[in-house]
């Protein structure tokens, strides 16, 4: 993606930066990290840390870099398509980093269904990533791929998104902190036939000026059983899903339910308007 320069008279959206704001709206790197070291010593039983991580579809590697601030001896790959993206992530997350973060960083420009790495601890695909294989062949082929780059002890994480608004067209928005500018994600299409879906991220800024169509993702919506068939059919020994536990919003005229950030394994669970949930599979 290509950074926007300005003259004074540039709107907020000539001026903007995709790359900033879609980490702003939709990456939460100090939950995860906490999320996966918590899930691999439950897991795994063990006191150590897992140190190594693989971060598939990195995009931006702001997860990457994130993970090598976490701990001075944490490593990371990060594997994405887009030569672009990886240009931009190393000018703008993993060189301020510092040289002794970017050290112990490699950003691979590779497709995940063939790259080869060191095994490590932990792979993840987030933000629904995955989801651009649409087919049974292609989404296991890529599970097998995760599995293969896992130590015997490695955990593949990555989340899903569903509830009754994701089988209908619908719209949510939420105003991006330090950056007078609303992030809009719109589902604009999804077929039945197929649980093929259209979803596009859209930026409108205070000054008026909008970015139409920012990203766009022509995903399938895969539905957590077929996950959980895929990695198992793929060679992962134990899949668990993650929820979110949720209590009543305190005004008794709202029947609101507030997240509370605490996710526990479930085997059953109610359905919700929107949910996200977290996926981690055994090696
Ligand atoms: C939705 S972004 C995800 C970015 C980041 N993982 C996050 O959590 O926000 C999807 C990224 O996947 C990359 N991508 C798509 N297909 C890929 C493939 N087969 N192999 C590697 N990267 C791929 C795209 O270039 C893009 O940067």
């Amino acid at each position: 993606m290509v950074k926007r320069t300005s003259k004074k008279s540039s709107t907020m959206a000539k001026m903007a930066d995709l790359h900033v704001l879609y980490q702003k709206s939709v990456q939460s790197s100090e939950f995860e990290i906490g999320f996966y070291d918590e899930r691999y010593r439950e897991i795994r039983g063990k006191r150590k840390m897992p140190m190594v991580l693989r971060e598939d579809f990195c995009g931006t590697a702001l997860f990457t870099k994130d993970w090598c601030e976490s701990h001075p001896k944490r490593r990371a790959i990060g594997v994405d398509l887009c030569s672009d993206t990886l240009k931009w992530a190393m000018e703008n997350n993993i060189k301020p980093a510092g040289a002794s973060v970017a050290a112990r960083i490699d950003l691979l420009n590779e497709n995940v269904i063939t790259v080869v790495t060191e095994k490590v601890d932990v792979i993840c695909a987030m933000n629904f990533s995955f989801c651009i294989f649409e087919t049974r062949e292609l989404l296991k082929s890529y599970f097998a791929n995760a599995l293969k780059g896992l130590k015997d002890d490695g955990l593949f994480f990555c989340d899903l998104m569903g509830g009754t608004n994701t089988i209908d067209a619908c719209e949510e928005s939420h105003e991006i902190e330090g950056e007078n500018a609303t992030y809009i994600w719109e589902q604009a299409s999804y077929n039945p036939i197929d649980n093929h879906t259209q979803c596009y991220i859209h930026f409108e800024f205070d000054d008026g000026s909008r970015i139409d169509k920012a990203f766009s993702y022509s995903w399938r919506l895969w539905t957590i059983p077929e996950l959980k068939e895929l990695l198992l059919e793929a060679g992962f020994k134990k899949v668990q899903i993650f929820w979110e536990e949720f209590i009543e919003d305190d005004d008794p005229d709202n029947d609101y339910m507030e997240g509370t950030g605490n996710y526990r394994a479930v085997t059953e669970i109610a359905q919700q308007e929107s949910w996200l949930a977290y996926i981690v599979a055994e090696a």
